[in-house]
């Protein structure tokens, strides 16, 4: 497997996949590789010659400096699980700070049309400017024909769509589903930091997105959203940061339901000091 710590080397190979016309996919990953990035880079090596997959943890999208540092850093680890997936298809691109940002690790400042706004935007501030930042550069050094996100970070997917739109970035965003344990828990490199105790409550949070969208064929999303406060209300260890109905498209909370619109309900959830996100389609 070929792994690159710098933007020259990788730039000059991909040189060479243009030139003899191989299609190049992406999964841009903050490493702690899990079975979702896998079955984002296999989806990558069934539509392309070659799959990228960059290991970055990204300073600027982080709100909360003390999560920066937690993040886990596991490169060996990582590189093991995709010398399992391909050793010859597929390229590494794990840069330092430096090599991405210079001295100046600051962020750009984006429009997304007001998805930045909805959800994740209300809790996390600056983060979807680091993303967009982090994202566009990787996609200029990386120049891939095809990108490959899952739709547990859904707002980012929406997001990153609009950034390629707005820029005219010449690479398709594909969206893939959401890649979950077997008890129900979507997979998330921040899963590996969940004590025991709290790694056994978090499929709480899928089974009331299942319960949730059963209530919505009935009921106002109002009252569904009163009835997933209240079941988190009474749980002893997981606590409710956000839950909320929006339009699939606009991100915006839904007022009066219409059966032209394709809602989606998002979740954030607290279990001890790790923050948990979720999602799932209701129509
Ligand atoms: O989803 C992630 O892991 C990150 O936000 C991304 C897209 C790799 C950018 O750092």
């Amino acid at each position: 497997m070929t792994i690159f710590k710098n933007k020259t080397d990788l730039i000059a190979y991909v040189d060479t996949i243009k030139s003899n016309n191989k299609t190049l996919g992406f999964v841009p990953t903050m490493g702690a590789l899990h079975d979702g990035h896998a079955s984002l880079i296999i989806e990558g090596l069934k539509q392309n010659d070659f799959v990228a997959v960059s290991i970055f943890v990204n300073p600027t999208q982080f709100d909360k400096q003390e999560d920066l540092v937690k993040y886990p850093r596991t490169l060996d680890s990582d590189v093991g699980l995709l010398s399992k997936i391909s050793e010859d298809e597929i390229i590494v691109y794990a840069p330092t700070v430096e090599d991405i940002y210079g001295d100046n690790v600051v962020s750009t400042s984006f429009s997304y049309d007001g998805l930045e706004h909805e959800m994740e935007g209300k809790f996390r501030d600056g983060h979807f400017d680091g993303v967009g930042t982090i994202v566009k550069r990787l996609f200029e050094i990386v120049r891939p024909d095809n990108s490959y996100f899952g739709e547990k970070d859904f707002q980012q997917l929406m997001i990153i769509k609009k950034l390629v739109e707005k820029y005219d970035i010449p690479v398709k965003v594909n969206g893939c589903k959401i890649h979950r344990a077997e008890d129900g828990l979507a997979m998330s490199s921040r899963n590996m930091r969940l004590k025991p105790e709290y790694r056994n409550a978090a499929p709480f949070i899928y089974k009331t997105l299942k319960s949730a969208k059963e209530k919505f064929e009935t009921k106002s999303a109002n009252k569904v959203t009163e009835w997933v406060s209240k079941q988190f209300a009474k749980h002893e260890l997981l606590e409710l940061e956000y839950f909320i109905i929006a339009d699939a498209e606009t991100l915006k909370a839904v007022k009066r339901k219409s059966n032209k619109s394709s809602y989606r309900a998002f979740i954030a959830v607290y279990a001890d000091d790790i923050r948990l996100i979720d999602n799932i389609a209701l129509n």
